[in-house]
This record gives C-alpha cells, structure tokens and sequence, in this order.
C-alpha cells in the first residue's frame, strides 16, 4: 500500500483546481481496497475521474484514487450481451469499446468524462438516456468493514443524477466494478432528443445506426461544452431544478419563453442553463472563474482560478436565480 502524503489534486480533477490531500492512494485491484479497509486508515474519501467535483479547499484524510480496469463479456444470449467494466476504466473509452464491437444502449453517453465506477453515483445521462436503462448490477466493497457487496438495479435508487450513494452510502461503498447489459440485436437507437435528429438528418442519415448516434452526441458535446483539457470545468455544475406545474404556470405569465420538460405528475424540469442566462451570467468573467459562454450550467476555471472563486460564484448564481425567479438551485458536483 503506496501512500503520497499531502499529496496535489491539481491534476486529478478537471476542474484542474489546486488542493492538497492528506494522503493518496492508488487503489489499481480489489486487494488494495481490503488492505486500506484494514489498516483503519480514516476518512477516506473516494475519486474517480474527477470530473464532478470542486475541490473548495485541502481534504482532509485519505483520497483513494478508483484505478481498477478491465472490460469482460461475463454473459450472452441472442440479443445482449452483459459486461461487467472495472470501477476506474475511463467512461468514454468503455462506450467506445461497446461501439466497435456495435453494442447498442451507451451511444447517447458518449464523450461524459468520468470514470464507470462514478457512472451509476450520479446515474449519468445525457440526450435522452440515462446509465439506469442498461445498468445491471455492481460490485462494492463496504469501506465500514471490508464486506464485499452486490447491488442490483432496484438497490441502487436511481432518480436524476441521483442514487443511493449519494446518500446513506455516500463515501462508504468502494465501487469495484459495474456491469451493463448491452444490445446486439432487436434494438432501436434513441434519436428523441432535438439536437441529435437535427444533426442526423443535417447529414442525409436516415436509418441511423449506433455509431451515427454516437458521432451526432460528440459533435453536440463538443459545440457545446468546454473540453476540460482545455479549460478547467466539471460539466453541468448545477443541476436543473423541478418544480410544480402550478410554480411554472405562474413564471410563463412573466417569462412566456420559459422551456420546460415534464418531470412527473404536476412537475416540470426547466433548464438551470436558460435560468442563469435570463439572470444575466452566461459568458460571465470574475477573476479568473467564470460562466461559460456556450452554456450556462458550466462553471469555469480560466487556468488560475481557486476553488473558493469558484464556489463564491456558484452561491452568486444561485442567489440571482433564486431571487430573479423564486427557484433554489443546487449544485451537481460534489463539493469537497
Ligand atoms: N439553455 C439556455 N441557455 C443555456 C443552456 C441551456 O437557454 O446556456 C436552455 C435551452 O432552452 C435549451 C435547454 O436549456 O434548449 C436545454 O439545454 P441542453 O440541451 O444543453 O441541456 P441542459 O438541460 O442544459 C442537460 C444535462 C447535460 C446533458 C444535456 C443533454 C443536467 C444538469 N445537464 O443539460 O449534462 O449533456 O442535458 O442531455 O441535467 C452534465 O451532467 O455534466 C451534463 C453536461
């Protein structure tokens, strides 16, 4: 077991912001994960990609850095295949893999970066489809004591960029490994969302297959969102708020432009990024953090910006919003 004391974050999140751990280790088989558990070190704090979340500050405790790889077919019939990927395999070269060997269901969930094992926390989603409608099952070992864990789809409580490790099992379950039940045959690729029918039919596709999808999602992604290698930010920094019917029907008087999706009975889900826009930050520069100017979800780092710049002009964007149109936003990032 390799500890890096007071060890930099700075290249391990995208938001490439500078704090320092008490300690970090790479955790690369299961075997490490047992050994940490027993050796009582405490907290422990768990990072995949680090691509959603702000570092406000040093961590206190032990950063264990989700490194575990490997890609197996573990099952197959006629029309799917389930695959079970290691916690640490980056989440983008996964849907890749899926796509060369045409397995249909990740397709919309191109380019999101993030490790698999971050994927069923927040229950990534993007274009129309959500990690939940493949996910099958994953393992977890239970940090509390060692025990090895197995979580079924039901177990997991999947809601909006929402789960229960986010919950009563946030920072306790080390997630080993997760497996997706993919399609190879009988299946229909999710060309609901606007944008993308916009882009297929822009390029004469008609009967688009798995890769048309995932090509339209990356040209989408990359018009739309900053690259992280390029300018520090963690995607959608804000998550888009719910609210009642009555509570829209009352803002479409003032603003009758107000989008909206439906959410479920009597609810509706308006984009945060149309919220922060009308409050006026889209494209904003404070210091060296800012709103991007392509879409306001994403907050960003201009390269020397610190992780308090960054959360004092988060709680700034939330009170404008929550002042402007009487609805509380909150974060999608972890704040650390
Ligand atoms: N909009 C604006 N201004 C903006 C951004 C958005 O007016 O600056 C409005 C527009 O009306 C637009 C609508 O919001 O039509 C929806 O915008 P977009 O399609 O970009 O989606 P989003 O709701 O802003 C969500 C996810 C993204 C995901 C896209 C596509 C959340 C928090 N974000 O954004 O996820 O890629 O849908 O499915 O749900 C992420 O989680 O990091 C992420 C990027």
């Amino acid at each position: 077991m390799h500890i890096q004391p007071n060890a930099e974050l700075k290249a391990y999140n995208t938001f490439g912001l500078s704090a320092r751990a008490g300690g970090l280790l790479k955790i690369l088989h299961t075997g490490d994960v047992h050994e940490v558990v027993s050796s009582g070190l405490h907290p422990l704090r768990i990072l995949g990609g680090g691509s959603n979340i702000l570092l406000k500050g040093d961590v206190e405790g032990y950063v264990l850095k989700n490194e575990i790889k490997g890609i197996s077919i573990v099952d197959e019939n006629d029309n799917n295949v389930l695959v079970e990927v290691g916690a640490g395999e980056v989440w983008h070269q996964f849907v890749l893999w899926a796509i060369s060997k045409n397995l249909g269901g990740l397709e919309n969930l191109a380019l999101i970066p993030g490790t698999v094992g971050a994927a069923p926390i927040q229950n990534i989603g993007a274009y129309g489809v959500e990690q939940e409608s493949v996910f099958h099952s994953l393992k977890a070992i239970d940090l509390t004591d060692g025990n090895e864990m197995i979580f079924g789809k039901d177990q997991c409580r999947f809601g909006y960029r929402d789960s229960i490790f986010k919950h009563e099992l946030k920072n306790r379950c080390f997630i080993v490994s997760v497996s997706y039940l993919l399609y190879k045959k009988n299946y229909t690729v999710n060309t609901s969302y606007g944008a993308i029918s916009e882009v297929l039919k822009s390029k004469d596709v008609h009967n688009p297959g798995i890769d048309h999808v995932a090509d339209a999602v990356i040209e989408i992604r990359r018009s739309k969102l900053p690259d992280p290698e390029l300018i520090g930010n963690a995607g959608s920094f804000f998550k888009n708020p719910v609210i009642s019917v009555a509570q829209y029907k009352l803002l479409k008087e003032l603003h009758p432009d107000i989008p909206c999706y439906s959410a479920g009975e009597g609810l509706v889900k308006v984009p945060a990024g149309w919220l922060i826009e009308r409050a006026g930050y889209k494209g904003i520069q404070k210091g060296n953090v800012g709103v991007h100017k392509n879409q306001a979800l994403v907050l960003v780092n201009y390269g020397q910006g610190t992780g308090q710049e960054v959360w004092q002009l988060a709680l700034e964007v939330m009170a404008e919003v929550q002042n402007r149109f009487g609805i509380q936003i909150e974060p999608e990032v972890n704040v650390w």
